[in-house]
C-alpha cells in the first residue's frame, strides 16, 4: 500500500486508541486478576512452599516431618483443618508462627493432599 495510505491508517488507530483510552474503556468482560479464587493446585503448591520452607523461616516440617507424620518434635498434622491449624497456631509451641488466613488455607490443602499419599 502507499506509504501516505499507511501513514494516514496509523494515525487513524493511534486516535482511536486514545479516544477508547481517553474515555476509560475496560472491556466489562475481563475479571480483574484478583477476583479469580486461585485454584487448588496453586494453593497446594503455595501450601507445599510454606510447611516445608517458609512457615516462621524453618517451615512446618521441622517439628513435623517432611511428610507431615510427626516427629519428636510434633504431632502427625496429616489431613489438619484449616480450624485445627489455628487452634494449633494458638498453642504455646506454635505461637511464634504467624500466618494469613491465605496461607492457612493453602497449607489446609497442602496438608489433606499429604494424608492421600503412602
Ligand atoms: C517448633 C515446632 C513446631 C513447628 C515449627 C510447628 N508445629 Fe505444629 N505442633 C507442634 C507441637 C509440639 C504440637 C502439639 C502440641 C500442641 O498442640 O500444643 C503441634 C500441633 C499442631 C497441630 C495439631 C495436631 C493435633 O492433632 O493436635 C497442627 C494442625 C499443627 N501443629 C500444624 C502446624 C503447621 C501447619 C505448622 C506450620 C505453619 C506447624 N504446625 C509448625 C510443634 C510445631
Amino acid at each position: 500500500m502507499p506509504i501516505k495510505v499507511a501513514i494516514k491508517l496509523t494515525v487513524v488507530f493511534i486516535t482511536m486508541l486514545v479516544i477508547l483510552t481517553a474515555c476509560g474503556g475496560k472491556p466489562a468482560s475481563l475479571p480483574s486478576p484478583t477476583s479469580a479464587s486461585p485454584s487448588p493446585a496453586a494453593m497446594r503448591a503455595k501450601g507445599e512452599q510454606i510447611y516445608q520452607k517458609t512457615a516462621a523461616g524453618i517451615g512446618c516440617q521441622s517439628c513435623h516431618g517432611v511428610d507431615g507424620k510427626g516427629s519428636n518434635l510434633g504431632p502427625t498434622v496429616r489431613g489438619a483443618t484449616a480450624d485445627g491449624i489455628k487452634r494449633a497456631l494458638g498453642s504455646d509451641v506454635m505461637r511464634f508462627i504467624s500466618m494469613s488466613e491465605e496461607d492457612i488455607q493453602d497449607v489446609a490443602v497442602y496438608l489433606k493432599y499429604l494424608e492421600s499419599q503412602p
